[in-house]
């Protein structure tokens, strides 16, 4: 489907014509300390490395090249509903927070190349923590505030950090939850000990501080300011890591995914002008978390990096206070583009669903809404078009990926709208779709979504000190490609349609969770015999996690008793992010005559879709077992 207006086709062509060339012009938005030797080294690291030789800052590009010319620019508006308090931060002084915070860093032992761990909530602070890490050359692995200690201390014992970054409590709507105990519980029960903590004390809950381990952040960043001590820009390989996000893995063990600087710079810069259509001094807002990574790219460093103003919203779209908070927003900071997940959209349609909160609002300066995270259902992105009269672009990416690699590319003309696709690749991407043999399908054939190597700029070089994991887990079923282990088709105009993950994964909310992870907290109860865990579909959240367990035999108790303690088993392992609450006892699980559990007739009969018996089954009558199960509570089976 040819556009007239697009100039996306020419600028994909000439990328594909001449990768190195098209990555080394885009390059030129960046500050370099040492230009790179090679745009793209094909004999380093697993795949290649991008910008092999250049040396560089990342906090430089975000923050301090802009203070000449955009100092009094506001660089990031906190907005938090739940605290009301609206605090607008201009480059200037976020440079000086953010450097004055990066000499406490270095006050406390950390060095370019150690781990610093951030476990806070959607608070200023948490930006200035990892431009702080990023100014030093310390590798921040910043961990959703919604996971339980558990979570964070396996991420502890892989990142090893020299230092956490933390705050006493985050702010849930009405709710204020402690994050200082779950900090602690973590420090315990991880193997490795970082040598100190730095604790934000907020004014809703004020914790205790350990003796010897803790510091209090206010005092030591006033104690800086004080004695005017302030850490310079310290130069970094372009592929030294700026980070590692984990994510979740088909196991228990989340993959550390590794950014580096050169890579994601050049990439991010690139999308805010050519895919988002953002200008410099812009008003940019990505309502998620910056435990996720679009908080990464799009809350903190994408926008900085293109000298926009970045919102940090501490709220939900819908109860802070209601669901016109994110036209309120929109319309008190002048934003031009707001990006969330769907669910943000299907919970204000929920409770809203002519929008009429949109009326008090004037959103004049709103151009487009972008949606990702999971995907977007025709039906939400039809609502969202009706009631705001702006571009509504679905974009898919991963973590991994860390910027999009389809979507509709505002920036250079807007492709015409297919509901339910996420358009087209960008510069930087070949999709393709194959067989389980590996073999290319036809138009319109679903299969695995796969990109030919190499990855582009700012998708992941490796995980976390786990090259073979890295081998294994993405490149080794296809050789030649990165498996997204997402599955889809290309239709014949050559747009993508994503409709699922091929592995244990599911989308709770616009999170990724691990069900094999969950199937492990519930197999760990000591009732327990065998479980499966699938997500069944939600009209809110997408998707939400289901648990079918078989007891042991002789287990006396009442089944609702252990599934009650089941549920706060996921809770207290996982966390409430895991919106685990429906556990379901059977007398034996559906499996094929060589035991492999059958997830997907299971899920199909949870979801009301149509299903058949599979020919390899065990003993069909279980299927209507599990119906009968789900129907009892409440559930189409
Ligand atoms: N710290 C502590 N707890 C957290 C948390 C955090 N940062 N984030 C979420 N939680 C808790 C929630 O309070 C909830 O707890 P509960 O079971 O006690 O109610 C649980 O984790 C599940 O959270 P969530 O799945 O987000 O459900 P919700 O009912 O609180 O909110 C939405 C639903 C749709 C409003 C919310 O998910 C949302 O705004 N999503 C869109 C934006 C987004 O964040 N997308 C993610 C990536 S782009
Ligand atoms: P995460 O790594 O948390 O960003 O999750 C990535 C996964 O979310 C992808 O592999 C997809 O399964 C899903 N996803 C993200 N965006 C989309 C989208 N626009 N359409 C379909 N699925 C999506």
């Amino acid at each position: 489907m040819p556009s007239t207006q697009s100039r996306y086709h020419e600028v994909y062509a000439g990328w594909m014509a001449d990768p190195a060339g098209f990555w080394e012009r885009a390059a030129r938005e960046i500050d370099w300390i040492r230009p790179a030797e090679t745009v793209f080294d094909r004999d380093a690291g697993i795949y290649g490395r991008w910008f092999v030789g250049a040396e560089c800052n990342t906090c430089y590009n975000a923050v301090d090249r802009h203070v000449a010319t955009r100092g009094g620019q506001a660089a990031i508006i906190y907005d938090s509903p739940v605290t009301g308090t609206k605090r607008s931060i201009t480059y200037a002084e976020l440079r000086d927070e953010v450097a004055t915070l990066a000499a406490v860093l270095q006050d406390m032992g950390v060095t370019k190349g150690d781990r610093v761990v951030i476990y806070m909530p959607m608070i200023p602070e948490t930006s200035f923590a990892m431009l702080a890490c990023a100014r030093i050359g310390a590798i921040h692995s910043v961990v959703f505030g919604g996971f339980a200690a558990k979570e964070l201390a396996t991420r502890i014992d892989d990142a090893k950090p020299k230092v956490i970054l933390s705050a006493s409590c985050g702010i849930e709507g009405a709710r204020v939850i402690p994050y200082k105990p779950l900090l602690d519980e973590a420090i315990a029960l991880s193997s490795f000990k970082p040598e100190a903590c730095l604790v934000f004390q907020r004014p809703q809950l004020a914790c205790a501080l350990v003796e010897g381990r803790d510091r209090d952040w206010a005092d030591a960043v006033a104690e800086a300011k004080v004695e005017d001590r302030r850490a310079e820009c310290v130069p970094v390989a372009a592929t030294d890591p700026l980070y590692v996000l984990y994510t979740s893995g088909t196991t228990g063990i989340p993959k550390g995914v590794v950014r580096d600087n050169g890579g994601h710079m050049v990439a991010l810069k690139w999308s805010m002008e050519h895919f988002f259509g953002v200008k410099p001094g812009e008003v940019f807002w990505a309502a998620s978390d910056v435990g996720w990574v679009v908080g990464h790219s799009y809350i903190v460093y994408g926008p900085l990096l293109h000298g926009c103003t970045a919102v940090l919203y501490e709220g939900k779209p819908v109860g802070t206070p209601d669901a016109g908070a994110y036209w309120r927003v929109i319309s008190d900071h002048g934003v031009v583009t707001l990006f969330t997940a769907p669910t943000a959209f299907r919970a204000i349609k929920k409770e809203d669903p002519k929008a009429e909160l949109l009326r008090k609002y004037d959103l004049s300066s709103f151009r487009a809404l972008f949606l990702a995270g999971e995907r977007a259902d025709p039906d939400t992105v039809k609502w969202a078009e009706d009631i705001l009269q702006v571009p509504v672009i679905d974009h898919w990416w991963q973590t991994e990926t860390g910027w999009p690699v389809a979507g509709n590319p505002l920036g250079l003309g807007a492709l015409p709208v297919k509901h339910g696709s996420p358009t087209v690749p960008m510069p930087g991407y070949v999709l393709e779709v194959l067989d389980e043999g590996g073999k290319p399908v036809a138009p319109n054939t679903m299969g695995a979504i796969v990109i030919k190597l190499p990855l582009p700029p700012g998708a992941l070089p490796t995980l976390w000190q786990a090259d073979e994991r890295f081998r294994e887990s993405y490149l080794s079923v296809y050789p030649g490609y990165y498996n997204t282990s997402d599955a889809g088709y290309l239709d014949e105009d050559g747009y993508i349609w994503v409709m699922g993950r091929t592995d244990d994964i599911i989308n709770v909310a616009g999170h990724r969770l691990s069900t094999g992870g969950m199937e492990e907290v519930l197999a760990s109860h000591p009732a327990v015999a065998e479980c499966a865990v699938i997500g069944v579909k939600d009209a809110l959240k997408g998707e939400v996690p289901c648990g079918f367990v078989v007891l042991k035999s002789g287990i006396d108790r009442p089944p609702e008793t252990i599934e009650a303690e089941l549920v706060a088993l996921v809770r207290d392992r996982i966390g409430p992010v895991a919106a685990f609450k429906l556990a379901i006892t059977v007398a034996r699980l559906p499996k094929t005559r060589s035991g492999k559990i059958l997830r997907g007739t299971m899920k199909k009969i949870a979801d009301g879709d149509t299903w058949s018996t599979p020919a390899t089954i065990d003993d069909p009558m279980i299927l209507s077992e599990i119906g009968d199960a789900l129907r009892a509570r409440g559930l189409p089976g």
